[in-house]
């Protein structure tokens, strides 16, 4: 069988599919959703009827920019992990003439340094720096002036697709960027009705489905896989002791699967689990961020649906 793993990116996926397919409950990183497709079948997600968190986010940012500008300080430098298309922080660059200057992070670049562009194109007074890095290593964040408060703005209820070691890191790192005087801007998705969150991960035009069906498509594509589609149903279920979302790949019938030369079985019935999207209540967040932060504000929408919490270090 051909092995097309070419580049140590693809090395460590192999590692990472490797891992999670080995063990009694499969799974596989989130991260993976995420190629050219994935991007594109989110974007479709977040305009689904039932896909209430971006457009109930954007909502928050929109409706109390003021109210959050004067929050952030006089002269901000705001800092942006994973910033990818930087969609939603237009609203603040354009709102917030306290932003003196704007450092979008990602681990790739392309699209970074592309999207930095633009940005400095639209928002000539404020200076955009873009920045390639992966936040899990050491990273040197340019400095405009030192008079400028950091911010870290991290938006998308993202930190809810992390496991537990995975914010620690975040948080610690974060914490450590911004210094004392800091602070941290972050979306939460918050707990609702498990019939609200079960359709907002399994809508009704299934685009959800293909998304999710799509990570194995990824992981063929780059590792040279044999993963047919067509034998796993997409599913996600709530689940209320982890106060969570979980997307799974429910195998329809009994099939093997190559993986770089490695035979995988997959039993009917049984499932990958690709995706955690834990839903907060206020207290329990700001539990969870305690041994870092203190949240010291919180703006919702009229139904309790999103959280945009303003934070500062411990
Ligand atoms: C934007 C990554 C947080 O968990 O709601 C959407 C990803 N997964 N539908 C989320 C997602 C399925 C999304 N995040």
């Amino acid at each position: 069988m051909s092995n097309s793993v070419e580049s140590a990116s693809d090395t460590v996926m192999l590692k990472e599919v490797f891992e999670g397919l080995t063990k009694p409950q499969k799974s596989l990183p989130s991260k993976y959703f995420y190629d050219k497709k994935g991007s594109h079948l989110f974007d479709e997600i977040t305009e689904l009827e039932e896909y209430y968190p971006t457009r109930t986010e954007i909502w928050i940012l929109e409706n109390y920019v003021d109210e959050i500008a004067s929050y952030l300080g006089e002269e901000v430098e705001l800092v942006e992990p994973g910033s990818g298309s930087s969609e939603k922080t237009r609203i603040l660059l354009a709102n917030m003439p306290n932003i003196c200057c704007y450092v979008p992070m990602d681990i790739s670049g392309d699209y970074l340094f592309k999207v930095a562009e633009q940005l400095q194109a639209d928002y000539p007074n404020i200076k955009i720096m873009p920045l390639q890095a992966d936040y899990t290593q050491p990273f040197d964040l340019p400095e405009y002036s030192p008079t400028a408060r950091k911010v870290v703005f991290f938006p998308g209820s993202t930190i809810g697709n992390f496991r537990k070691e995975r914010i620690e890191l975040f948080m610690k790192v974060m914490s450590e960027m911004v210094g004392k005087e800091g602070a941290l801007l972050i979306g939460a998705d918050l707990k609702k009705d498990q019939e609200v969150l079960e359709a907002a991960y399994n809508d009704s035009k299934e685009i959800t489905a293909a998304f999710n069906k799509n990570i194995l498509s990824h992981i063929n594509h780059k590792l040279g896989s044999d993963f047919n589609t067509g034998l796993f149903d997409h599913k996600s279920i709530w689940n209320e002791k982890d106060s969570r979302i979980e997307m799974h790949l429910i195998v329809n019938k009994s099939h093997s699967v190559q993986v770089n030369g490695t035979v995988i079985d997959f039993e009917k019935g049984e499932t990958i689990h690709t995706e955690n999207s834990h839903k907060y209540t206020l207290e329990g967040f700001a539990e969870m961020v305690s041994p870092w932060f203190e949240v010291k504000k919180v703006w919702t929408d009229e139904r309790d649906y999103f959280s945009v919490q303003y934070l500062e270090p411990k």
